[in-house]
C-alpha cells in the first residue's frame, strides 16, 4: 500500500532517494470532472495531437492541452501540481510536456519498460534530469486496468543504454514512436527484470485525483488495459528554466516553446 508522507521536511529527501512521492493532495472530485469533460471533448477532435491505438479510431492519448484549453492551462497553475514540482526541483519551472493517456477499457495497450529522459534528452537535448512528471490520476486506478508501474530508486542508475542506438533523433524524426506502443527508446527487458528483481515495483494506483511525482530517469512500464474500467492518466512534466534544451525539431504538442517561469494560482480549483 502506498501511504503519502504527511512531513513536508522528508517529501526531498524521500523523493530523491525513491524516484516517486505520492502527494498527500487529492484533487477534488470536481476538478477532476471538469478536467475529464475538457479532456473527452479535446479528445473527440481531429488533430496530430491526438493519437489513436495501432491500426484503431480508439484515442490513446491526446497532448499540449495547456497549450490551447483554458481549464488544463489553470491545472497545470495549481499549487498540489505546480507547487509540489518546484518543491522537489528547488528552481522556477515551465511546462515542458502535458499529455493524457486513455487507456481506454479492453483496449488500452501497453507501455514497454523505459525512462522518459531518454526521449527528453536523445531527442531534444534536455541538458540534465532537471525535471518532474506529476501524474493527475483522472479515473480510479487499480491493479487490473493498466496502472503505470515503477522500479523506485532505478532512477539513481543514470540514462541506460536503449535497445536502439541512441543518437540524438534516434527515430529519424518520427515523433509518432515517442507516443505509441512501438515505444523508441526503450531499457531492454532483461535491464528492467533484474532491475525489478533487485529494487521490487511500485504500482502508481488509487482513487481518482491522487497525486504521484516521478522522476525523469525511474524505469516505468505499464500492461494492456484488459478490465472494463478506463484509466484516463494525465502527466504533466515540468522542466526547470535553467534546463530549457535547444533542439527544438519535435512539434510543439510534444515540447513547449514557452519557457517563462509559471506562477501558481491560489487554490486547487478550476
Ligand atoms: C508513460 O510512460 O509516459 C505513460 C505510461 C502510461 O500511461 O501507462
Ligand atoms: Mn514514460
Amino acid at each position: 500500500m502506498n501511504e503519502p508522507i504527511q512531513t513536508s521536511a522528508s517529501i526531498r529527501s524521500f523523493y530523491e532517494r525513491e524516484g516517486w512521492f505520492l502527494s498527500p493532495d487529492i484533487l477534488h472530485e470536481g476538478v477532476i470532472a471538469r478536467v475529464t469533460e475538457r479532456i473527452e471533448a479535446l479528445s473527440a477532435q481531429e488533430g496530430p495531437e491526438v493519437v489513436y491505438e495501432k491500426g484503431t479510431r480508439t484515442v490513446r492519448g491526446i497532448h499540449g492541452c495547456h497549450l490551447f484549453d483554458d481549464v488544463c492551462r489553470r491545472l497545470v497553475r495549481l499549487p498540489a501540481l505546480l507547487g509540489l514540482a518546484e518543491e522537489l526541483l528547488g528552481e522556477p519551472v515551465y511546462v515542458y510536456q502535458f499529455k493524457v493517456n486513455m487507456k481506454q477499457p479492453g483496449e488500452g495497450a501497453a507501455w514497454p519498460w523505459h525512462q522518459d529522459f531518454a526521449f527528453w534528452n536523445r531527442e531534444d537535448g534536455m541538458p540534465a534530469d532537471k525535471a518532474v512528471n506529476i501524474a493527475v490520476l483522472l479515473d480510479d486506478v487499480h491493479q487490473e486496468n493498466g496502472p503505470l508501474r515503477i522500479i523506485p530508486g532505478s532512477h539513481r542508475q543514470g540514462l541506460i543504454d536503449s535497445e536502439t542506438d541512441g543518437t540524438p533523433g534516434g527515430s529519424g524524426g518520427d515523433w509518432r514512436k515517442h507516443v505509441s506502443a512501438d515505444l523508441e527508446h526503450t531499457v531492454p527487458d532483461k535491464r528492467a527484470e533484474d532491475l525489478a528483481q533487485e529494487l521490487g515495483t511500485t504500482l502508481v494506483t488509487g482513487r481518482a485525483g491522487s497525486l504521484y511525482a516521478f522522476h525523469p530517469t525511474i524505469v516505468h512500464a505499464s500492461s494492456n488495459n484488459l478490465s472494463p474500467d478506463r484509466r484516463a492518466l494525465l502527466l504533466v512534466t515540468y522542466n526547470a528554466v535553467s534546463n530549457a534544451p535547444e533542439r527544438l525539431t519535435r512539434p510543439e504538442f510534444l515540447v513547449s516553446r514557452d519557457t517563462t517561469p509559471l506562477a501558481t494560482v491560489g487554490t486547487n480549483t478550476l
